[in-house]
């Protein structure tokens, strides 16, 4: 259904919950120009719908409209998932006159002086406004995403006001998922229970006022949830993550997974990796599955949850998402994320090239 093209891993943001790998890809290793077009070629010939250009920051590459125009000519739905602090006016006008359908821009918080110390970036929130504003004037489908935690989650209200001042369709309320940069930040970011309980009930009641007139998207963090998210709607069954470099990833964390190798662009076809790569054959379907998930009735609702997760909390790939409350680590995981939400409000690492 989908393809994630983070062409670049550049980005004049640190945030210290990027999805990036912490091993963050040089420019002078990114697939060129042409690259980028022969998988959108590739990526159309194999029925993909939807191209969702990321990064890093996708705005610091200057062959994005380039990108964006051959996307569209070869009948794909295009997205910029972007920060909004590189898009101007004119650079606006090149992507829109390229065909962009869709732009979703992210929001550290709503406070100027929060969203500068969690960014690393100053005055980006006064950036982000202007940007959200020229996209609604273009006519332009938009997202406003914001990543929340415990640092920003009280602000919940005013995050939804931004999204409905700016004119969006839609935000995202997107709690942090903790693997790589998150991971080494938790006790920055974890929120406590009482704040995700408050945060829930707001939700419901603005969705109520709202109408649909904003769609407020909204999942209940893992470490406090029941059930797992069926994370990428199931491992290789509808989403691919290509990665600055051309590495074929069937999610965005993928490469935290050591004993998977990953198949490159350079070297083989995109039908090729999707059909017979054995890191996508790894966790698809339901036969690599534990044997309580494999006799689950929801064994294909939740298709075994998040496998980035499941290492990161048991050190194995192939465990039982500790985010279901069948796991038998379910209890220490709300066990854990409480003792995280009590912890230092510093954070560790700020997501940098070169630092690991
Ligand atoms: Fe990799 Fe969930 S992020 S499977």
């Amino acid at each position: 259904m989908a393809l994630l093209a983070e062409i670049t891993h550049r980005c004049p943001l640190q945030c210290p919950y990027c999805s990036n790998p912490v091993e963050l890809a040089r420019t002078a290793a990114e697939m060129g120009t042409g690259e980028w077009l022969r998988l959108i070629d590739e990526a159309a010939s194999l029925g993909i719908l939807q191209i969702h250009f990321s990064g890093g920051e996708p705005m610091a590459r200057s062959d994005l409209p380039r990108l964006v125009r051959h996307a569209r000519a070869a009948g794909l739905y295009t997205n910029l998932i972007t920060s909004g602090v590189l898009l101007d006016r004119e650079r606006l006008e090149a992507l829109t006159e390229a065909g962009i359908d869709h732009v979703q821009i992210s929001i550290q918080d709503t406070d100027p002086a929060n969203a500068d110390k969690i960014s690393a970036y100053p005055n980006g929130l006064v950036k982000k406004r202007a940007a959200a504003l020229l996209v609604h004037e273009a006519g332009l489908a938009l997202t406003i995403n914001a990543v929340v935690h415990r640092q920003n989650l009280d602000r919940l209200h005013e995050m939804i006001a931004f999204a409905e001042a700016v004119g969006a369709e839609r935000i995202e309320v997107a709690h942090v998922q903790y693997y790589g940069w998150a991971l080494k930040n938790r006790d920055y970011l974890m929120p406590t229970i009482d704040q995700l309980e408050a945060a829930t009930a707001l939700v419901e009641a603005e969705r109520r006022r709202l109408g649909g007139r904003l769609v407020i998207d909204y999942v209940i963090p893992d470490y406090y949830a029941r059930r797992p998210k069926a994370c990428m709607g199931g491992w290789g069954r509808r989403f691919i993550n290509v990665s600055p470099t051309g590495n074929v990833l069937p999610c965005h964390a993928a490469e935290t997974i050591p004993n998977l190798t990953f198949a490159n662009l350079r070297e083989r076809s995109l039908a090729e990796i999707w059909e017979n790569d054995p890191a996508f054959a790894a966790f698809r379907g339901t036969d690599w599955m534990p044997a309580a998930c494999r006799a689950c009735d929801r064994r294909e609702i939740d298709w075994g949850g998040c496998r980035c997760q499941a290492l990161a909390l048991t050190g194995d790939a192939a465990a039982m998402d500790p985010a279901c409350d069948r796991s038998d680590l379910h209890g220490s995981l709300f066990a854990l994320a409480q003792k995280a939400a009590g912890g230092e409000p510093v954070i560790r690492a700020y997501r940098r090239i070169g630092v690991k």
